[in-house]
């Protein structure tokens, strides 16, 4: 799940690419939040190109207290966000949860750890940065901002990116045919294009990769 408003500041739980492309934009401020920013070198180096303009926050989507600390942290340092990105997902962990590709595989335990990460996850995420949304100011870009209740503003979107070459995708891409996967470039220009043209009316919308909407 996606919540947007538009500009800055953001916060992206990270996948490197979005961090990267948001921070093209003049003047634009990032947070990407992790698990482990002590470990994330590719985070460090976009931090050396864009002093000032990006930091990092730990947070894990399956713990409740560390996306309570992560939100109260934003609070503290940019009192508000305009975009918030919910990008963390799993398919699979090496060595430790295989992909579901049938029946005889599932078990209680794998649905429960998938789910809190990339069901649950998302809504807890939600649930602690909507106050920093809402606090958001309105922009010219949000022609709806006389809204009478605030929360109004706020855009909801879920996309679907298509399949584009991550680890996640890695161990399905043989079926996959070389114009279908996407680059990680491409897949997040693609999103953010989507996300730009959003307004506060699009609420709950499931977007694919070109556009187009897909009932849901
Ligand atoms: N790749 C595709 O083809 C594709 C297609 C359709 C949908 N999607 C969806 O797109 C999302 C991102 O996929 P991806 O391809 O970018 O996968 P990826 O490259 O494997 O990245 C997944 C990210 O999830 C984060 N993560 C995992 N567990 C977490 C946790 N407990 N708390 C916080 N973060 C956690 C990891 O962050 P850290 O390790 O840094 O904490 C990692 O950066 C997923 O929801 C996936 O279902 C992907």
């Amino acid at each position: 799940m996606w919540q947007l408003r538009l500009l800055r500041p953001v916060v992206c739980q990270r996948r490197l690419e979005f961090v990267r492309q948001l921070l093209q934009r003049p003047g634009q401020k990032v947070v990407a939040a992790c698990r482990n920013p002590d470990n994330a070198d590719g985070l460090r180096d976009l931090q050396q190109q864009h002093s000032g303009n990006l930091s990092t926050v730990a947070l894990d989507v399956t713990d409740e207290d560390s996306i309570t600390a992560a939100a109260e942290s934003v609070k503290k340092s940019h009192g508000h966000v305009n975009l918030l990105l919910n990008c963390a997902g799993v398919l699979h962990i090496p060595g430790e949860l295989s992909p579901e590709t049938s029946l005889s595989r599932v078990t209680t335990d794998n649905l429960l750890r998938t789910f809190k990460i990339n069901a649950f996850g998302p809504i807890l995420v939600s649930k602690a940065f909507w106050p920093l949304l809402a606090k958001a100011p309105a922009t010219e870009d949000n022609p709806t901002k006389l809204f009478a209740r605030r929360k109004q503003h706020i855009a909801t979107l879920l996309l679907h990116p298509g399949t584009v070459d991550t680890d996640l995708s890695q161990p399905f891409q043989k079926n996959v045919k070389p114009e279908k996967l996407f680059s990680r470039e491409r897949a997040i220009k693609q999103l953010l294009d989507i996300i730009d043209s959003a307004t506060s009316k699009d609420k709950a919308k499931f977007i694919a990769w070109d556009g187009q909407e897909i009932p849901w």
